[in-house]
């Protein structure tokens, strides 16, 4: 899988909310970026993400350990390796609709080994800080922003980079800075990261549809 196509071929893989899955289907709608959206794969059957996507008449997919157990699988704690019949089911569906970009967002599980082999450099993620601060595992979702906090940064910001195998660590694809102001707490500091992490991803995915960010 290397070639892409335009409009772009989107999937993605949420865990919970898909506020960025949104604000990427708003792009499209407002056409300021030239994508479709053909699935969404969550490993939780509650998450908003699902409804935001059959409210759009989008695929959506639950695929999880509970759906797809291993012998070997122990439960969904965050973070935790995919198993393999899960990690295969994914890439098939994902092939089978057509999808060439896989777009995490908020996805809480580490990306299996099959996807990833079926989508050499065209998995992307969001991160919500600048990596390689404040990335690896246990750093998402509020702990992010406690870190920051902790570290005392004068700033923080938003990172998109390619998966690999290893957590926060593939290649950079684009990053945005965001102030820490006096007075935040971890809450306020998330909802001005979300607040830009809902622009920068649309920019970056219209940026690979027009070929200025190359992922071969
Ligand atoms: C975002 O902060 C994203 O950076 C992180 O998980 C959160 C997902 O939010 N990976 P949402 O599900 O897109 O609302």
């Amino acid at each position: 899988m290397t070639s892409l196509t335009s409009p772009l071929q989107l999937g993605f893989l949420a865990s919970h909310g898909g506020s960025n899955m949104q604000a990427i289907l708003d792009a499209i709608s407002a056409g300021r970026l030239n994508a479709q959206a053909r699935l969404v794969i969550c490993n939780n059957s509650q998450a908003k993400a699902l409804d935001r996507a059959r409210q759009v008449g989008m695929p959506a997919l639950h695929l999880s350990s509970t759906t797809h157990p291993d012998v070997q699988e122990s439960g969904e704690s965050s973070g935790q390796a995919l198993g393999q019949a899960l990690d295969d089911a994914m890439a098939e569906a994902m092939g089978a609709h057509g999808v060439e970009l896989i777009v995490c967002a908020g996805f809480m599980r580490k990306v299996g080994k099959r996807l990833l082999a079926a989508y050499p450099n065209h998995i992307l993620n969001i991160h919500p800080a600048l990596l390689p601060r404040h990335g690896g595992q246990g750093m998402y979702g509020i702990h992010v922003h406690q870190s920051v906090l902790a570290a005392g940064d004068k700033e923080t910001g938003v990172t998109i980079h390619l998966v690999n195998n290893e957590y926060d660590r593939g290649p950079i694809l684009a990053q945005a800075a965001v102030p820490v102001e006096t007075g935040d707490t971890p809450e306020t500091l998330q909802a001005r990261v979300l607040r830009l992490e809902h622009i920068l991803y649309a920019e970056t995915l219209q940026k690979i549809a027009m070929g200025e960010i190359s992922l071969d």
